[in-house]
């Protein structure tokens, strides 16, 4: 498998450009299911999360012709099969996003039960529920969830127990065809449900209220086909800005969406960095400056986003004093702890909450990626390291970060992928 190698002690400085979101690219794919005419979509991130959709729904019938600007033309009108298979599923959760599109075109689906991950049990007994409600039998069996809707969907109240990202995406999709109007309640607020309602929309979709706690989906016959631009990835430019601000360095980051980042940028300008910002680039200039150590607890978006949990328990193992960072969302996301530990890191876990102690230096070591996030905060902690650090299973990297190692060399990084 893939490695990383990394040599720390160098200052980042300069330009990258942001790839478009992940997490708003992979509903928007699931929702082209929906398209009864060509949909052309761009600044489609290249991400092994990316082929995986489209592997999927090519399974089902989808034709996708790439173009070399990051485009993608997507063909959803002769679909075939609805089935998304355990191969694929367990590989990436998001698939569970086919559900609601075929259930609500086609009136049925067959789709692997999505397994836990790393980072917590994940279940998606909120998805179910509210495709139940919206006139759907459901049943389990041999570890697939059978979902068929015999008399269509019909619109309904939905109130989630829990905020969730994907429950609210995958069931506004299947509200967008059901008879008669659908309100969640208690949705998410993420930008990437934004981008997904404002994609439906162009498809022909009645959507309002997403980016509040209540969407409401006025059902329509079908849906046509568009044009549409991907959001930027606001994760990968926090990354990036954590990569600056850790190396004590400077970078502006363009085709960003900076009203996206407003808690990653305030916790950040704690942190001691001077940050400015315009419509679509953020600049962000340590001064040479050690940062300093930030408090801070994740929550559901406007908060503090949990993908970037870990990046920022990266910055407080190098910063001026002791930092807290409460993880809120999900139950097992500290893998990265024990692999900073091992790199010199002081990091005290009580129950969900880290307490850092921060150090000038970290020692470079060989250390194991878990998961997506925790994979990229290792790549920022081996910035820092005196010595060599060699990140081992980088395909968790893979599937959420463009070239992740070409775009921190471009910026002075001492870092190479070594095949084997
Ligand atoms: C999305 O996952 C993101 N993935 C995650 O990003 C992100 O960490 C997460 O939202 C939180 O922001 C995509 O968008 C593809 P949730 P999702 O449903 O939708 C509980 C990354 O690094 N829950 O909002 O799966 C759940 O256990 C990934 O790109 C239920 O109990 O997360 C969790 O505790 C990692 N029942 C909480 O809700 C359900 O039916 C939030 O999960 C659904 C969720």
């Amino acid at each position: 498998m893939d490695k990383l190698i990394l040599q720390g002690g160098h200052v980042l400085q300069g330009e990258v450009r942001i790839s478009g979101a992940k997490n708003a690219a992979l509903p928007i794919l699931a929702g082209s299911l929906l398209a009864t005419a060509p949909v052309k979509i761009t600044n489609m991130p290249h991400l092994r999360d990316i082929t995986t959709m489209m592997e999927l729904t090519g399974g089902m019938g989808v034709r996708f012709v790439l173009d070399d600007q990051m485009g993608v033309e997507v063909y959803a009108e002769d679909i075939q099969r609805f089935e998304a298979p355990y191969e694929l599923v367990k590989t990436m959760r998001a698939s569970i996003l086919v559900l609601g599109p075929l259930l609500t075109r086609f009136g049925s689906a067959r789709v692997s039960f999505p397994g836990g991950c790393a980072i917590g049990a994940r279940p998606v007994d909120l998805h179910l529920k509210g495709m139940e409600k919206l006139g759907a039998k459901i049943n389990i069996d041999n570890g697939y969830i059978h979902a068929t809707a015999p008399n269509g969907l019909h619109g309904c109240d939905i109130s989630f127990d829990t905020v969730t990202v994907t429950g609210t995406e995958n069931l506004m999709m299947a509200a967008v065809l059901a008879k008669g109007v659908t309100t969640l309640h208690h949705a998410a607020r993420e930008p990437e449900v934004v981008d997904l309602a404002n994609y439906l929309n162009t498809l022909g979709a009645k959507i309002s209220g997403a980016g509040t706690d209540t969407i409401v989906i006025d059902g329509v016959k079908e849906l046509g086909g568009g044009q549409y631009a991907v959001m930027p990835d606001r994760i990968e430019a926090g990354t990036f800005l954590v990569a600056a601000a850790i190396t004590r360095g400077k970078i502006k980051l363009k085709q960003v969406a900076p009203t996206t980042m407003l808690q990653i940028i305030h916790k950040l300008t704690e942190a001691g960095a001077d940050i400015q910002m315009d419509d679509n680039t953020i600049s962000l200039d340590m001064h040479g400056k050690r940062p300093k150590a930030v408090r801070l607890s994740t929550a559901p978006y406007p908060g503090f986003p949990t993908d970037m949990q870990a990046q920022m328990i990266a910055l407080n193992t190098v910063a001026e004093g002791v930092g807290h960072i409460v993880e809120t969302i999900f139950e097992n996301r500290f893998l990265h702890v024990q692999e900073m530990q091992r790199m010199g890191a002081q990091i005290v876990l009580e129950g969900n909450t880290a307490i850092i102690t921060g150090k000038e230096r970290l020692t470079g070591a060989p250390v194991m990626a878990t998961d997506l996030r925790a994979s990229a905060s290792l790549v920022l902690a081996g910035l820092v390291a005196e010595g060599e650090t060699t990140i081992e299973r980088i395909y968790h990297i893979d599937r959420g970060y463009e070239v992740i190692e070409e775009k921190l060399s471009q910026l002075g990084a001492k870092i190479y992928r070594e095949h084997s």
